[in-house]
């Protein structure tokens, strides 16, 4: 049967111009096919089959045994004894008809046992190499107890904060985006491939941040361009990178669930981009398709996964239980199944699992929260950190009678966030203990919630304890289990009586800092009042205390940006800044109480925008304050005209104006004036931190080549569009005045 996709003609067209990669985009010369030819060649179809099995390890290794031994289990996740492993791997190396290693997998989305902040933190360094070292320090340890293969990074893009996945990627821009996938991509894997690299697994395939509503597993509706454009990029540009496996997301787009999904899978990630690495489904993704309505049992959905170009059924037995039988019908074909095959051989060489399956358990121990992982984890956590207001009570100055509250002031595993599995609470600094360390004997602690839905009336004991401090340190946002899978939320205001706590602070006059850990940007315009400064950290990880710390007192002048917009109120989702212009921009409109009564219908003079909030955010994307100011002048670019494989060098002098050394993050945002289609008002095309002394000014000149600004347009074929467009270089994507430029 023929799938459905979104536009067809535009696919042929793609396969025309693309034509299949020659070369292998994981990396694998003529040696490692030969040895996947020479040790497929051996394989019963049984055997091959097993290979495109991944199961859940149980507690009891003996539960797998005999099904290691049958090889009829390629990959196993959630496994990460290193005693457990080895028993594993010796029984499918010594034990099994062809010796076979098993691929080990877990879910290490941001650190092992030393957890860095969250993917969406992470994304506020706008720092790839930061974040590549931290996924280096993630490799180190997960590969040093046998884990090989890490279902991360998540590219999906998400716009809508009331999705609880919004915490695993790098938010809204696909631009950003694919700089932390291949930042990512190359911390998982290393530069060389060697017994630390651990496959990337670039996920979710395709669209699934986009579920209607923010409520996760939703349905997406994303056109072919939008696809194009916007979310496909970041897996290009990691698959570009080398990214060794993928996987299928859980949401049907356009009625066609991803994991049967011919046009994305096989037309796409493996006609265009040359993709010969391995492709798992999403945990029962496969079985997902029955509920879906697009299969009517195990064996249909399992012959429409095959067909569509997946190489592993990550639980639901739909391969092991059904391909035999599909082959003989002629449903699938074993060619399918050997490319599959193939596919999944070829990371496992690659991996140097067949040279060196074991792991040296002893010494697995002494690679954990090494001092260098956790400095790694604590850097990271300080450059996420978004100061988002100040009325320059920060830094800090020491020497004063503190009162730490809130509930995210001593939760050790929350501050860990989503997606933690292996990190341990014991091993957590929370603010709390970085203050007492920092400053024994004068900081008191009354926490008034002790955890972020608890709901309380009256804060006396808080209030009480505020009356004899000289300032306020609390820390409020959410528990780690609010966000993450399957846990979107209708409302994003601060949970419990939290915000009830911030209004009881402000009555006694003392000066109050705000610190929220969070998994998403949550709606704090309301809070915003109560506060004297704000700094925002999403969930910071096991070093988020001493991070903090360090930024709340000036030993680090913060320098993060949001790498989301973060909303006035969740009616506004979703709202991102690179939207196009539509045909009534906002101009700043009549709000909903300057309406005379019984006004007469009329939209003359109307635009696109909410008359009870109005068409602005509270923050907008790449927003951050710093303890120093920075002043932009003299923007322009060497030419008014460029041809289409010019690169356009914008020059610019960046100033630091204000009494702190400190680090600026220069974004460079371009628009296409006039497209075939309607283009984005705004796209970040390049980004980079630059530290300035106080005082000091630097003339600076960022290339971005001509091709940067190629897109889908009408006739769905990538290329730059000759015309007028502008040019910002700011310091946010709302700031800053435009230059023009012409493409001929
Ligand atoms: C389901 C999640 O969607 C996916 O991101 C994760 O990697 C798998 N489960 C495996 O745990």
């Amino acid at each position: 049967m023929k799938l459905p996709r979104l536009l067809f003609p535009a696919a042929i067209a793609c396969a025309i111009i693309c034509s299949c990669a020659s070369h292998s985009t994981i990396g694998a010369g003529k040696d490692v096919e030969q040895r996947v030819e020479s040790i497929l060649s051996k394989m019963t179809l049984a055997e091959k089959i097993g290979q495109m099995n991944q199961v859940s390890a149980g507690a009891d290794v003996s539960n797998y045994a005999d099904a290691l031994r049958a090889g009829s289990i390629g990959s196993i996740l959630n496994e990460v004894d290193p005693v457990k492993i080895n028993e594993f791997q010796r029984i499918c190396v010594e034990e099994s008809r062809l010796g076979i290693p098993l691929l080990v997998a877990r879910d290490v989305i941001h650190g092992f046992h030393t957890v860095f902040p969250i993917p969406l933190g992470l994304a506020a360094t706008f720092d790839p190499a930061l974040v590549e070292a931290g996924a280096r320090v993630a490799a180190l340890e997960a590969t040093a107890q046998g884990v090989r293969w890490t279902f991360s990074p998540m590219l999906d893009i998400a716009r809508d904060p009331r999705w609880g996945r919004i915490a695993e990627g790098s938010g809204e821009d696909t631009y950003l985006d694919a700089r932390m996938a291949e930042a990512m991509v190359r911390g998982y894997q290393g530069t060389q491939l060697d017994s630390t690299s651990m496959a990337a697994c670039i996920k979710h395939f395709v669209g699934y941040g986009a579920g209607e509503g923010g409520r996760d597993y939703n349905s997406t509706y994303l056109t072919e361009r939008q696809l194009r454009n916007v979310y496909l990029p970041p897996f290009e540009a990691a698959v570009k990178a080398g990214a060794m496996t993928l996987m299928t997301s859980f949401n049907d787009n356009d009625g066609v669930p991803s994991t049967g999904n011919t046009f994305v899978v096989k037309d796409v990630l493996r006609g265009e981009w040359g993709f010969d690495g391995l492709v798992v489904t999403d945990w029962n993704s496969m079985g997902e398709m029955i509920n879906h309505g697009f299969g009517t049992d195990r064996k249909d959905v399992a012959a429409k996964a095959a067909n569509a170009g997946v190489d592993m059924d990550m639980m639901t037995y739909g391969f092991l239980s059904h391909l035999e039988e599909l082959v003989k019908s002629g449903d699938v074909k074993v060619s399918t199944i050997d490319n599959a095959v193939r596919n999944i051989l070829r990371v496992k060489i690659l991996l140097g699992l067949f040279e060196n399956p074991y792991i040296d358990v002893e010494a697995a121990a002494a690679v954990q929260y090494a001092p260098e992982h956790l400095a790694a984890a604590q850097k990271s956590a300080e450059q996420s950190a978004i100061l988002l207001k100040n009325d320059g009570i920060l830094p800090l100055a020491p020497g004063r009678r503190i009162l730490v509250t809130g509930p995210m002031a001593d939760a050790p595993h929350d501050q860990l966030g989503t997606w933690a599995f292996d990190g341990e609470k014991q091993h957590t600094v929370t603010p709390l203990q970085a203050l007492r360390d920092r400053f024994p004997g004068k900081v008191d602690y009354v926490p008034g919630l002790s955890f972020s839905r608890e709901k309380r009336q009256g804060f006396a004991d808080v209030i009480a304890a505020a009356r004899k401090a000289d300032v306020i340190l609390v820390f409020l946002g959410e528990e780690a289990i609010l966000s993450g899978e399957a846990h979107s939320l209708a409302d994003l205001n601060l949970q419990g009586s939290q915000s009830d706590l911030l209004a009881a602070l402000k009555t006694t006059g003392k000066p109050v800092v705000a610190t929220v850990m969070a998994g998403r940007p949550l709606t704090i315009e309301r809070d915003l009042p109560n506060c004297n400064a704000v700094l925002y950290s999403f969930h910071p990880g096991t070093m988020g205390g001493p991070a903090l710390a360090n930024v709340i007192f000036g030993d680090v002048n913060p320098s993060g940006r949001t790498p989301i917009t973060f909303l006035r109120t969740v009616g506004q989702a979703p709202l991102y800044y690179s939207h196009n212009m539509t045909g009534r921009p906002y101009t700043g409109q009549t709000l909903i109480d300057d309406i005379p009564l019984e006004a007469g219908q009329t939209s003359l003079g109307n635009t696109s925008y909410y008359l009870d909030y109005g068409a602005y955010p509270l923050f907008p994307f790449g927003y951050g304050l710093s303890y120093t100011s920075f002043e932009y002048s003299g923007i322009a670019t060497d030419r008014a005209e460029y041809g289409v494989d010019d690169t356009i060098e914008v020059s610019f002098t960046l100033a630091n104006t204000g009494k702190y050394d400190g680090e600026e993050v220069v974004q460079v945002y371009v628009r296409d004036l006039v497209g075939s289609v309607t283009r984005p008002v705004k796209e970040l095309k390049h980004f980079e931190r630059v530290f300035l002394k106080a005082g000091e000014s630097r003339q600076l000149t960022v290339s971005i080549p001509t091709e940067e600004l190629a897109f889908y347009g009408l006739d769905m074929v990538k290329k730059v569009e000759p015309g007028d467009f502008q040019l910002w270089v700011a310091g946010d994507s709302a700031s800053g005045k435009p230059v023009s430029f012409k493409v001929k």
